[in-house]
């Protein structure tokens, strides 16, 4: 499909880069180095996709976006990044960004949120045929299998719903058809609102444009679900006659995103680490040698004698950071093995009680005995359980539980991982900067627990999640595959 495509970068021999290989690909190209000329440039040839670096000099690349969203919403765009951020992820979906990519580019990624837009643009026209011609109403709405889509009438009521949809509500179509959309979504009487639920159909209708919103629910387990919604308004005699509204949930896509920013965060601390940390080995150690060596010379009674002493211990202390730190810096490879998951973590369990048992805190575990094997590092992966097992202990008072679960996923390619614990919970705004090498507010902390599991998680080809509710606790979910023999089911 040749699609007009424009590249706004501040880095020109990236525009050409990547302008050079979207020709390739069939794209009529069109650059931009600046956020003023980007919009001089896309009010002038309207581009169907914008692949937009966030870092402009001139403007931010969230107002670049929605600018470009209120001008003309159809616009698919795609949003570079070299600099990880979450919360920039969010924000963008939430401003109906199509797709996120991080720099370096590779060609998978950068193939995949093209071909996201290019699905995107045929699901949106199809959608413009259907509201020109109502016969095509069956074809179009289960066509598109894999949204939630609800046809809406302007006074709130459902007049159609996609088969996907109504097997996700276990309902049936009699059930729903006629009702308030927001009975049947929200469970509630009035219309939605306020800051986590505003109602796009509202804003489709006064706008007579389409538009886009994403939601957060909470599913049984309390884990946050981000649904993003779109709204087609539908017209006849030039009347908003209602909407036609798709729903996605896009849990999983900003999760891997997550973990992919985390990847690449990880990776760039841990070069600068590995060569500050270096440097720092040496002097730290001709510190405490001449601190230890002085100290052997003079008197015991001498008042410098204890002070030396206090120069020793906490040049170790430097030391021990040192070394976690090129513990993390130095990844190294795991050696992997099949090992049972189940013992594995009879293991970390036993290990850990001890110190649970001095908060009188206890650590329980729940696992089938057929779980099956993985391959990996044990000691590696036993670390990784033993660090979030400790952070649930440390956040967690007495009288309260740890608990790690272990079962087959909803594939039967992966194991599940669940350590949970009855702690305090981690702030909102904190949950993305936990993984973060050195972030910690504990006393006597590195912050690198999280950091180095991570990072053994991702050497297992696995992923890590969080969730928490303050005051309630937390839950990290590993996701790591299974040993082939079982996965295949023998
Ligand atoms: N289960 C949890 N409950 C509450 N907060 C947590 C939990 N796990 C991690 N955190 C928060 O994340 C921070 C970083 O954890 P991390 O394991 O990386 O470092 P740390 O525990 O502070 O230090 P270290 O692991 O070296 O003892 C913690 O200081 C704490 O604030
Ligand atoms: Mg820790």
């Amino acid at each position: 499909m040749e699609y007009t495509i424009l590249v706004v970068d501040d880095d020109e021999d990236l525009c050409k880069i990547l302008g050079k290989r979207l020709e390739l690909m069939g794209y009529i190209v069109h650059t931009a180095t600046c956020g003023r000329d980007a919009i001089t440039v896309f009010r002038d040839i309207k581009p169907r996709i914008v692949l937009m670096d966030f870092m402009l000099p001139d403007i931010n690349g969230l107002d670049l976006l929605k600018q470009m969203k209120r001008e003309i919403p159809d616009t698919e765009v795609i949003i570079i990044t070299g600099q990880a951020d979450m919360e920039l992820a969010i924000k963008s979906f939430q401003c109906d960004a199509t797709d996120f990519v991080t720099k370096p580019l590779c060609r998978g990624n950068l193939e995949h949120a093209l071909a996201r837009a290019a699905q995107k643009i045929l699901v949106r026209r199809r959608l413009q045929e259907y509201a020109e011609n109502k016969s095509m109403r069956e074809m179009v709405i289960n066509e598109l299998v894999n949204d939630d889509v609800l046809v809406i009438g302007a006074d709130y009521r459902i007049m159609d719903i996609n088969v996907s949809m109504l097997n996700k509500l276990g309902v049936t179509r009699e059930a729903v058809i006629g009702r308030f959309c927001y009975e049947i979504t929200h469970h509630q009487n009035i219309p939605c609102s306020g800051e986590d639920h505003p109602c796009p159909l509202i804003q489709s209708f006064s706008t007579k444009k389409p538009c886009q919103t994403t939601h957060v629910h909470l599913d049984k387990g309390k884990r946050e679900i981000y649904y993003s919604i779109s709204c087609y308004p539908t017209f006849e005699n030039g009347q908003v006659t209602g909407a036609i509204e798709l729903s996605r949930d896009i849990t999983n896509e900003l999760n891997n995103q997550k973990s992919l920013l985390q990847q690449s965060k990880l990776a760039s601390i841990g070069l600068l680490a590995a060569g500050v940390a270096h440097e720092i080995n040496n002097p730290l150690t001709t510190i405490l040698t001449t601190a230890l060596l002085i100290q052997e010379d003079i008197d015991p009674e001498n008042p410098m004698y204890k002070e030396l002493g206090i120069i020793a211990s906490e040049t170790l202390r430097c030391r021990k950071i040192v070394t976690a730190l090129l513990d993390f810096a130095r990844k190294n490879e795991p050696i992997k093995k099949e090992h049972n998951l189940k013992e594995l973590i009879d293991e970390v369990v036993l290990l850990t009680r001890k110190q649970a048992a001095f908060k009188d805190v206890s650590v329980e575990s729940e696992c089938a005995d057929d779980i099956g094997s993985i391959q990996m590092d044990k000691g590696q992966l036993q670390q990784a359980l033993i660090n979030l097992i400790l952070n649930g202990i440390d956040s967690t008072d007495s009288g309260g539980k740890v608990m790690v679960c272990a079962r087959i996923g909803p594939d039967s390619k992966d194991a599940e991982i669940e350590i949970r614990d009855t702690g305090k919970g981690i702030p909102r705004e904190d949950l993305d900067k936990i993984f973060d090498p050195f972030y910690s507010n504990k006393k006597n902390g590195t912050g690198l627990g999280l950091a180095i599991t991570s990072g053994i998680i991702t050497q297992h080809d696995g992923i890590i999640n969080v969730s928490s509710q303050l005051g309630q606790g937390s839950k990290f979910t590993i996701r790591l595959p299974l040993h082939q023999d079982i996965s295949n089911g023998f």
